[in-house]
């Protein structure tokens, strides 16, 4: 125990400072235990206790299972935390706190629709506030470092972990993720209610063959550095206090061994001053990757390629000290993993407040703030994708509606995957939830028995029928290998189409279904996600039109399984002739149908209806060319020619005709949510620049190439209007 101040104790003393003093009194054990995240159960708590007291824990991780986000977990101890943290800073020799994790991917105990969900919205600022309250609650809770944004593009729907991204798109999820690290951090992280944020899985980890989880991929630097990178790039420039080096294997190297991506690429070209963790078991992972020998090997690899903290495994600890004395390791880059270590929690401010305050835990959980957040980002999150003969919005009295389908009632199941903090019983059911929104309405449900089902909607005016998957066939580690609904839904559906009563279906999934056949059989399909706590609320928001849906796809809807992979950003085929195929879509022109299927996808990125009706007129351009660090101003004029007020999410997409290195059909480069009210119009104007402009070729570097570029304003990659511009 320490007891007259030293200067890494010293709050008004520079970071830079404070970390070079402490750094300087410390031993190499204590020295490798910054480096050491353990699991908070691990071996018992008893243990944990005594390598705190030894000055060998850096960090807890607050979660019992590698299986993390399928399986319940312990809850966050709040006393244990306490008690921990109460050993390291008093009874350890320099007293130095533990830095908390935990996996609270969206929300924790208010829980936020699905990520690939919030990416739906468009809508940065409310994906923030979603974040901070997500923080609030969890630093509440003992938590002082989340494990999100995830910011792995995803172009494979089989793959689990598609729901945990913001799906297809390096701009779009570039804005949500630089959005989710401002909201857990805030401007200072050391303030209360704030958490520090890690974005993962660096780098790639969407590439995995076959959207089997965990598996290896393969992916060119261009395409690395152009669409898998972005995302990190934008997290870097947000602060992102941390980030996580994933478990797999690409391009021959295992990422958490890879001194290319993580020093050259993360920490020298963008510069990351955060630290960089292992995912868990990834250092050892790297034996059976066929990457490391055995332990120390893994360990000495890991450090050297710039993983800073290792998650769970307990090889840095064990077999460095070795390392450094054999001279298989730097001891400058050892210094320099701990230094960013001790940074990041004074970053935090734990040094001055290591310990919780146990009273405001409970008050803090499902404010109403919190829930009426989760309540508009859930509604802004639906993407309605048929409407006919305009049967929704639905009116609240004069008919008889039967509500369902295996999701009707469901409570649990609307949260999702990764969620260790909710509660199912804080969610309201679509049934329930429509019920409060339309007390005259006469609402009957029916057990999940075919003739039960046809029954009910043979009664009925409208059939509300909720379709989807279980979480538990999204998340980590649960792939699939046949993306259409599954077969008792299917039969479900068709029996009910029979009765002729009209349908709306609502989907509740973790992926873009291609889900050709509820099309045929549905009046009118809105797409869902699975929307957290308030969902069935923001549902029947929508549904009885309270709200007008505005949610817009943030991944390409696939016709079938065959089509995979498809995304709208794809690089024109060398025999493109416009207008050649049949089913021409602006952004597949290039691409060849096969003879059983269309080229073109069930519906584009950016698709999404409204109860009203939105026109895209009048694009203009300030300026027909521009020298290659000058900015160029597009606008088009948005008009709403429908009868009520609705939001847009107008979009911007940018086509760079001839490159040193080839370039997509089309790429997002701006995007706004615009409201009007019935006959309102709106110049929308999008500034292009070098950040948007740019993009990584053969020279190594990020630059604007001079020539001819096009752009599209409108409200899908789908996009008509457009004009040109020159880069000189
Ligand atoms: C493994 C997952 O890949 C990662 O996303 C998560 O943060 C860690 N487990 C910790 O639970």
């Amino acid at each position: 125990m320490t007891t007259s101040r030293l200067p890494y104790q010293d709050p008004r003393l520079p970071t830079a400072e404070r970390v070079r003093d402490l750094l300087e009194r410390m031993t190499l054990s204590e020295k490798l235990g910054q480096l050491n995240q353990v699991r908070a159960d691990q071996a018992g708590v008893a243990l944990v206790r005594t390598q705190a007291k030894a000055g060998l824990v850096g960090s807890r991780i607050l979660a019992s299972t590698a299986f993390a986000g399928n399986e319940a977990q312990l809850v966050a101890e709040l006393e244990e935390n306490n008690t921990v943290q109460r050993i390291a800073c008093d009874e350890s020799r320099l007293g130095i706190p533990i830095l908390n994790g935990r996996d609270v991917i969206h929300g924790y105990r208010t829980i936020f629709p699905i990520p690939l969900g919030q990416a739906a919205s468009f809508d940065p600022e409310l994906v923030e506030q979603a974040a901070k309250h997500a923080a609030a609650e969890a630093s509440a809770h003992g938590v002082h470092w989340t494990f999100a944004p995830m910011l792995d593009i995803a172009r494979d729907p089989r793959w689990g972990r598609i729901i945990e991204g913001c799906g297809e798109d390096a701009y779009l999820t570039s804005a949500l993720g630089a959005a989710m690290v401002r909201g857990f951090q805030g401007v200072d992280p050391s303030e209360p209610g704030r958490v520090l944020a890690c974005a993962k899985h660096f780098l790639a980890y969407g590439t995995s063959e076959g959207g089997r989880d965990y598996a290896s991929g393969e992916c060119s630097d261009h395409t690395l550095r152009n669409v898998y990178l972005e995302p990190f790039r934008a997290a870097v420039r947000a602060g992102c206090a941390t980030v996580m080096s994933a478990f797999h294997n690409i391009n021959g190297e295992p990422v958490s061994g890879s001194h290319y991506l993580l020093t050259r690429v993360l920490k020298d070209e963008l510069g990351f001053q955060g630290f960089v963790i292992s995912d868990w078991a990834a250092v050892t992972e790297m034996i059976v990757h066929g990457a490391a020998e055995n332990d120390a090997d893994a360990a000495v690899k890991a450090l050297t390629a710039g993983v800073d903290m290792e998650m769970v495994t307990g090889t840095f600890v064990a077999h460095l000290e070795a390392a450094l004395a054999n001279g298989q390791i730097d001891a400058a880059r050892l210094d320099d993993a701990v230094a960013r270590v001790l940074r990041a929690k004074f970053q935090k401010g734990l040094f001055e407040r290591p310990y919780l305050d146990t009273t405001r835990a409970t008050s803090s959980l499902l404010s109403p703030a919190a829930r009426a957040t989760a309540r508009t980002l859930a509604t802004r999150s639906l993407v309605l994708l048929k409407n006919q003969d305009s049967l929704l919005p639905l009116a609240k009295e004069g008919r008889r509606i039967a509500v369902l389908g295996p999701l009707a009632s469901a409570q649990g199941e609307l949260m999702g995957s990764w969620v260790f903090d909710g509660v199912a019983s804080d969610v309201t059911s679509i049934v329930d939830a429509l019920g409060e929104s339309a007390p005259k309405l006469k609402f009957s449900t029916a057990p999940l028995m075919l003739d039960a089902q046809v029954q009910a909607a043979q009664r009925a005016d409208v059939a509300i029928v909720v379709l989807g998957e279980s979480p538990l066939r999204t998340g980590e580690a649960n792939n699939i290998a046949d993306l259409s609904l599954p077969r008792d839904q299917e039969v479900l559906l068709e029996a009910l189409y029979r009765t002729g009563t009209p349908i709306v279906a609502v989907i509740a999934a973790g992926r873009p279904l291609p889900i050709g056949s509820v099309l045929e059989r549905a009046q009118a399909v809105l797409y869902a996600w699975h929307p957290g706590t308030e969902g069935g609320r923001a549902i029947a928001d929508v549904l009885f039109g309270d709200a007008c849906p505005s949610g817009k796809l943030p991944v390409t809807l696939a016709r079938s399984l065959g089509q995979v992979p498809i995304f709208y950003n794809h690089k024109n085929g060398g025999r493109a002739v416009n207008g050649y195929y049949p089913f021409f879509a602006p952004t597949h022109h290039g691409i060849r149908p096969y003879l059983d299927e269309l080229a073109t996808p069930l519906f584009p990125f950016g698709f999404g209806l409204s109860y009203t009706r939105f026109g895209y007129s009048d694009i203009s351009i300030d300026r027909s060319e521009i020298a290659r660090d000058e900015r160029v101003k597009v606008s088009a004029l948005l008009t709403n020619h429908g009868e009520r007020s609705g939001a847009e999410v107008v979009q911007c997409y940018v086509r760079d005709y001839v490159g040193s290195v080839t370039r997509p059909v089309r790429e997002l480069k701006g995007f706004r949510r615009v409201e009007l009210g019935p006959a309102e119009s709106a110049r929308v104007e999008f500034e292009l620049g070098p950040d948007e402009l740019a993009f990584w070729n053969n020279s190594g570097k990020r630059e604007v190439e001079p020539g001819r570029f096009g752009v599209w304003i409108g409200g899908s990659a789908y996009a008509e209007l457009g004009t040109e511009f020159q880069v000189r």
